[in-house]
């Protein structure tokens, strides 16, 4: 018998971003007693702060197929996305916008009424021949009305939620099945299990591994740090986008619909660069060539500012009417992060960690997936993961923009439904384990029990700034072998660090402490993986090893916590119905 209270539901959602909301929404819909834990508020959630859109082949402004949009997605991924699971996304995504318009989310609309699309990097007509208007928003704040949309449709479908909690570590019994996770109620301390029959992640990003990053404070890898204590690997973790646009010095994301709308970037010279590395789509080629381009022009000294470290993104030509109806939020960022009103004056701005390609390997059902012998889609039982924590693999080695809000919104809808039709309600709950929450009491016996101790902030910020440091934009053989040094040292210190007088310490000190655990497993994943990868394909960039090596490298990395060892599995070049995109040299 577990030492711990425990409480039962059919299905447990770790996360209430627009993945798990999604998702719980087709488990509440359908009658399943469904919870959905949180460390914020659901509508605080990260996907709050997605800014441009949902790329989805309407063919609103012109005419435009899934066909081309999952083209564009195959090369944005450099040729590391699955094609079967490009297709599923690609086909769904006019499904899933339609079903948030008639859930109320507001749209903004063209003159005769049908949801307004804008450009954004990388998404093509005909196969790349020009570029295409395939972003829905609402102004610069889509992923506000997102999370309203479908936090209000959770509440009318009576969702429970538990905000201000934490999941600490997944519960398995001896077959390897899921049964839940233990938790940390924020407010009171108390730890608790909550078992389930289902357990689904979708717990985001992990951007705080890195020193500059668009992402929330509370984006710190919790469901990757849970799935690897519980022995389940990690994929493709050497890709992380930096987003060309975040506002230098304060990493607050400058939305790509900027460019979509009109602005372009200029260096110290006053020179519209882009037309040099990218002569078709300029400044919306995909994020990863912009983000180069922006560091080869920082490097070469035509950066901008006393120094030299930002260039600039120009709008004011767009005028004052477009800037305030469809970029609103972009003006009150600019003028509060960069002290610059963008209707007169460019913004600085400098690549930043924005989102992690890699994740929790998954199949297009949100089940958790790890390679058993040569078979790699055994499913672990009673696990999913969906949104930016999981790998299906849709972005491979670079996200297209747009496609993060349609993969939660297309996957997140997709595992509900699988959980749906599993019948839980009609399946009784398995024994716990005897030892269920014996390892999330021992890490936090040790946490209380640590009189003094390092302080957990700066062994954070010791992390953040290494993994910056070592793991960037551009890398190399030194930097990352040294960057593995450091992340073991991290390791080490973070298991000696100390919050204090239990009796006068907030929760909010343990929260954390167990959120340092979960960034450094992901911070080793990270950097194991990438100084593995002897090629550059696209966000890993290496300066070592410049070229895409299909022969050796057209396959994606695991990570396995234990010893962390590396292995590989294939990527699946074969779509569902149409012909494959075979590998090919990328320009834009
Ligand atoms: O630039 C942006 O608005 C970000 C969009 C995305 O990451 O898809």
């Amino acid at each position: 018998m577990s030492r711990l209270p425990v409480r039962r539901f059919d299905a447990l959602i770790i996360g209430a971003g627009g993945a798990g909301m999604r998702a719980s929404l087709q488990l509440a819909e359908a009658g399943l007693s469904v919870a959905v834990l949180s460390k914020v508020f659901p509508t605080r959630s990260h996907t709050v702060a997605a800014q441009g859109g949902i790329g989805a082949s309407l063919g609103n402004m012109s005419e435009d197929s899934w066909l081309w949009h999952m083209y564009d997605t195959i090369k944005g991924s450099d040729w590391l996305g699955d094609q079967d699971a490009i297709e599923y996304m690609c086909r769904m995504a006019p499904q899933v916008v339609y079903e948030l318009e008639h859930y109320g989310m507001p749209f903004d609309r063209n003159a005769d009424g049908t949801i307004y699309q804008r450009p954004f990097g990388g998404h093509s007509a005909n196969f790349g021949e020009k570029a295409i208007q395939r972003a829905c928003a609402v102004a610069d704040r889509t992923g506000h009305a997102m999370l309203h949309t479908l936090y209000q449709r959770n509440v009318r479908a009576r969702t429970q939620f538990f905000v201000e909690w934490m999941a600490l570590d997944l519960i398995r019994d001896a077959d390897g099945e899921v049964l839940g996770v233990t938790a940390l109620e924020m407010e009171t301390g108390e730890v608790m299990i909550l078992e389930a029959k289902a357990t689904m992640f979708a717990t985001g990003g992990a951007g705080r591994i890195f020193a500059a990053s668009t992402n929330a404070f509370i984006n710190t890898g919790d469901g990757l740090g849970m799935a690897a204590r519980a022995g389940v690997p990690l994929q493709d973790m050497e890709f992380w986008q930096f987003h060309p646009t975040g506002v230098a010095g304060a990493g607050v994301l400058i939305t790509e619909a900027v460019r979509g709308e009109g602005g372009i970037l200029l260096n110290s010279q006053g020179e519209r660069f882009m037309e040099r590395y990218a002569p078709n789509l300029k400044d919306l080629a995909s994020r990863d060539i912009v983000s180069r381009s922006m560091d080869q022009e920082i490097k070469e000294g035509r950066g901008c500012g006393p120094h030299k470290d930002y260039v600039l993104l120009k709008l004011d030509h767009l005028g004052p009417e477009v800037i305030n109806k469809r970029l609103p939020s972009i003006r009150e960022i600019a003028i509060k992060f960069a002290n610059v009103d963008p209707i007169r004056e460019p913004i600085p701005v400098v690549p930043t960690i924005h989102y992690m390609m890699g994740g929790i390997p998954t199949n297009v059902h949100g089940q958790v997936v790890v390679p058993q012998g040569a078979d790699p889609t055994v499913v672990v039982p009673g696990l999913y993961a969906v949104g930016e924590c999981a790998c299906v693999s849709v972005h491979g080695a670079n996200r297209l923009g747009t496609n993060s809000l349609l993969d939660l919104l297309v996957f997140g809808r997709s595992a509900g439904n699988h959980v749906v039709s599993l019948n839980l309600s009609a399946q009784s709950h398995r024994p716990l384990p005897q030892d269920a929450g014996e390892l999330s009491l021992a890490r936090l016996a040790r946490l209380d029990a640590a009189t003094s101790g390092e302080s957990v902030a700066e062994v954070a910020g010791d992390l953040r700034k290494s993994m910056q440091a070592h793991c960037g934009v551009f890398r190399n053989q030194q930097l990352l072998s040294e960057g593995v040094d450091k992340i073991l040292e991290l390791e080490a210190r973070a298991q000696r660090t100390a919050i204090g007088d239990k009796s006068r310490t907030f929760n909010t000190a343990r929260v954390e402490a167990l959120e340092l655990d979960n960034l450094i497993e992901t911070a080793k994943a990270t950097i194991y993986s990438a100084e593995a990868r002897r090629e550059s394909r696209g966000a890993q960039a290496r300066s070592d090893y410049p070229a895409r090596d299909d022969a050796n490298w057209l396959k994606h990395t695991l990570w396995y916590r234990d010893g962390n060892r590396l292995d590989y599995k294939p990527v699946n070049l074969k779509p569902l119905t149409v012909d494959a995109f075979p590998p090919k040299a990328r320009t834009y």
